[in-house]
């Protein structure tokens, strides 16, 4: 099979009258489905009983899936289903695996609308960041098919005479993918995919906030081919992802989640329980503090728009999002002016509007956090811009820009995520590099400045793992942004980027004898 290269699902044209037309149409289809069932999904077995409800968090009240909730006999249901699948799921070549991944790239890029319409309603994602979301779980899908074909072909080794050596990648085995909700479909089919492109099987543990939009991923998979014993659905909470990482028979752990959590499951996977006969490796892409450094010589024209998209949009909830603003001194009351001002007019509104920039969080309990950092903002700091009043339906907290805080305050250091941005003056770049070191968190980073040298030095110096320079800090593209942090943020793998699989499979060289025995070709 001769695939095209590698290239990015395009986004939608949302200027254009025909295409929103087609999401008002796709947007009324959707509503008519709701709510979704969604059942625990064991190979063909499936079992609906509605004990988890996932709601759209600009109006609470509507329902938007009814879900079945895994509980401890489905983790060994499905891990033991997977153990047994996964001899004849490795046992595909890399181009069969690739060509299940690609038709179900082609089943979500023919219900793209509908997929979209459906994040717009399960995690108010705005339709261009959900239009954008289902693009990149159609890229993971595509580019990590023709990874594993690329990985499946042995690397060129040093071979002398009467010797043969080969390098080979083999499966893990049993892959347990545990997702967050902010990237609903695109996170999940990301981790998922890459674990299925290397021939391992995976019991996918979805997010509590969005079992709807794990469901279509498991549907487009098997609808692609992949066998119902290579990936089960075990939508649930925290306790189900608990209980899957710590099974005995999971090999590989793909985690994308917060850092307490992810600790967490470093931790258990380190656990050796009896009867296991693998190391665990884990996978951990977790939360972060990200800094945007604006040099005195930077172009506010370009900084304030990159900043402000970078902190608010989707309600600040993208990992990636700005959360610090480090400014020279300098032009400190400029930017702070400038950055206040595009904030108090900011577009607060529902998701399905397409002139909404901020959108609401998540959920009731993130509500109460973002207040409670906006309070402390307050109390400590200084508040400079506030845009109110909010819709009172729904989760909305006003996007905030806070000023003046002292160091070591919680909104400086710890991850908020949502709409609150804090800006700091710095005496000039070292500075607010050092202040960038001194942190655990290392995921994203920006900085604005026009000298070639500055930028020099913050390369050099900068332990983020995606540095942006001179434009937003979100949006990482599949094959030209590999994304992942440093430090506490997590342990250096690149999702989307040329390396990612090799997380799923064991090397094994081969040595074979071939000086009285001949070489079979
Ligand atoms: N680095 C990245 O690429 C990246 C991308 C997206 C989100 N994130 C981070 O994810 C967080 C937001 O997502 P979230 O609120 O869904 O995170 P979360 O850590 O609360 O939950 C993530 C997943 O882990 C499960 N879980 C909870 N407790 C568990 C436990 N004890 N054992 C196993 N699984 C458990 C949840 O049910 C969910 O499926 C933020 O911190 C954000 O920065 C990071």
């Amino acid at each position: 099979m001769t695939l095209a290269p590698f290239a990015n699902e395009p986004t939608l044209e949302l200027r254009r009258a025909s295409v929103r037309a087609g999401l008002d149409e796709a947007m009324a289809r959707v509503d008519a489905t709701l709510p979704l069932r969604v059942p625990v999904m064991i190979g063909e077995d499936e079992r609906f009983d509605g004990q988890l409800v996932s709601t759209d968090p600009g109006e609470p009240e509507r329902v938007v899936a009814d879900s079945a909730q895994g509980s401890a006999s489905d983790v060994d249901a499905a891990v033991a289903l997977a153990r047994g699948g996964s001899l004849q799921w490795a046992s595909r070549t890399a181009e069969e695996r690739a060509q299940a991944l690609v038709r179900a790239a082609a089943w979500m890029r023919e219900r793209r609308l509908e997929l979209a319409a459906l994040e717009v309603r399960e995690c108010a994602k705005p339709w261009p960041e959900a239009d954008a979301d289902v693009c990149e779980a159609i890229d993971f899908l595509e580019y990590y098919a023709r990874g594993a074909i690329e990985l499946a072909a042995s690397p060129e080794l040093v071979q002398v005479p009467g010797e043969r050596n080969e390098l080979r990648y083999v499966p893990r085995g049993v892959a347990a993918v545990v997702a967050p909700w902010n990237f609903p479909i695109a996170i999940p089919c990301g981790m998922t995919a890459g674990a299925l492109a290397t021939g391992n099987t995976v019991v996918l543990k979805p997010a509590e906030q969005s079992p709807g939009c794990a469901l279509r991923i498991v549907q487009a998979l098997r609808a692609g081919g992949v066998p119902p014993e290579a990936i089960s659905l075990l939508p649930g909470e925290g306790d189900v992802g608990a209980a899957l990482v710590r099974h005995r028979d999971v090999q590989t752990i793909a985690f994308t989640g917060s850092q307490p959590v992810g600790l967490e499951i470093i931790r258990a996977a380190a656990e050796v329980v009896p009867g296991q006969r693998y190391l665990k490796q884990v996978v951990a892409e977790l939360g972060g503090k990200n800094c945007v450094i604006v040099d005195a010589d930077a172009d506010l024209d370009e900084a304030v728009p990159g900043i402000v998209s970078s902190a608010f949009i989707y309600a600040g909830q993208k990992c990636s999002a700005a959360a610090r603003v480090l400014v020279h001194e300098a032009i400190a009351d400029q930017l702070i002016d400038r950055v206040a001002g595009a904030v108090s007019v900011l577009d607060v509104g529902q998701a399905d509007q397409l002139a909404t920039e901020v959108p609401p969080v998540i959920e009731r309990a993130a509500k109460e956090r973002v207040d409670r950092y906006a309070q402390i903002a307050r109390r400590d700091g200084r508040i400079a811009a506030r845009a109110e009043p909010v819709p009172n339906r729904g989760w909305f907290c006003p996007p905030t820009v806070a000023v003046d805080l002292p160091a070591g305050s919680p909104v400086l250091e710890e991850e908020i995520f949502g709409p609150l941005l804090a800006i700091e003056r710095v005496r000039d770049v070292e500075h607010a590099c050092d202040i960038v070191d001194g942190l655990p968190f290392a995921l994203t980073g920006g900085l604005f400045a026009r000298d070639p040298s500055t930028v020099r030095y913050v390369r050099g110096r900068t332990p983020v793992g995606n540095l942006y320079i001179n434009r937003g800090i979100t949006g990482a593209m599949v094959g030209r942004q590999p994304f992942g942090g440093n430090r506490l943020s997590g342990n250096g793998t690149k999702a989307g980027g040329p390396d990612y699989l090799r997380h799923f499979v064991e090397p094994r060289a081969l040595t074979e004898n071939t000086m009285r025995h001949g070489l079979e070709v």
